[in-house]
């Protein structure tokens, strides 16, 4: 009988914020699959579980997901990580894919969870803690309070959408910000709301920030922007 594929949240850098069946799954899990830009990295998600659960017996297997803006590459990676996950679910093992956050927010792991379920695998998916959540704990700040709305946009998305949901929304949060900052000021700036956005980068992680847009600080991938336009 083939084995299950579990698609696991592991929170956003602190592992003290694992959960206890996120732990239970990989532990109990037959391999752990990781995602990585380039062969040979250890991956962000890798090291947060490495920090709380015992991997020196455990097979681990990494899927290769260059940040390539290539259709044809981004297709081929992702055309050998449902290879690979298939071939060791056919030799009837267990494989937890472990991802940063929440599986649900911008992970490729829930288009592979929907392909290998229409390939008849069974799965299941574990949540973890969200980085824009882990980011409001860290500022002390609601994301919504009463009835408030918020919306969850990605900067690589379209620029007339994101700024329709800043106009729109009462609470806004602004992920993949890290490439796009000078994107993010302008926008801010255009709707007066500059001083509405708190800056969550690197949560749980080194180099932690949270606070004011900087603009004389350097951001790296792990950033988010939170605004609020109320209380
Ligand atoms: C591909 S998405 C993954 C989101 C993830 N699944 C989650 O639940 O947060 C990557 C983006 O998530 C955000 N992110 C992930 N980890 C973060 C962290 N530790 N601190 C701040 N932002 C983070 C950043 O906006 C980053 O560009």
């Amino acid at each position: 009988m083939a084995g299950r594929l579990y698609g696991v949240g592991v929170g956003p850098g602190d592992p003290d914020l694992l959960t206890l069946k996120a732990i239970r799954c990989v532990e109990a899990a037959d391999v752990i699959a990781y995602p990585v830009k380039a062969p040979g990295e250890k991956g962000t998600a890798l090291e947060i579980v490495m920090q709380r659960a015992d991997l020196s017996q455990k097979e681990t297997v990494e899927l290769i997901f260059g940040m390539n803006a290539d259709d044809k590459a981004r297709k081929s990676d992702y055309g050998r990580a449902v290879a690979a996950l298939s071939a060791i679910l056919d030799g009837g093992k267990s494989v937890a894919v472990i991802t940063l956050g929440d599986v649900s927010l911008y992970s490729t792991y829930m288009r592979l969870n929907a392909d290998m379920e229409a390939r008849g695998y069974k799965t299941a998916v574990i949540p973890g803690v969200a980085s824009f959540c882990s980011g409001a704990a860290e500022a002390r700040m609601p994301l919504t309070i009463g009835e408030e709305g918020l919306a969850v946009v990605s900067m690589n998305g379209d620029p007339e959408e994101i700024r329709a949901a800043v106009e729109s929304f009462d609470n806004i949060v602004l992920m993949k910000a890290g490439g796009h900052m000078g994107e993010v000021v302008k926008l801010l700036g255009d709707a007066g709301l500059k001083e509405k956005a708190t800056i969550v980068s690197n949560i749980g992680m080194d180099g932690q920030y949270v606070g004011p847009v900087d603009e004389e600080r350097q951001y790296g991938y792990f950033t988010t922007v939170i605004v609020k336009k109320g209380e």
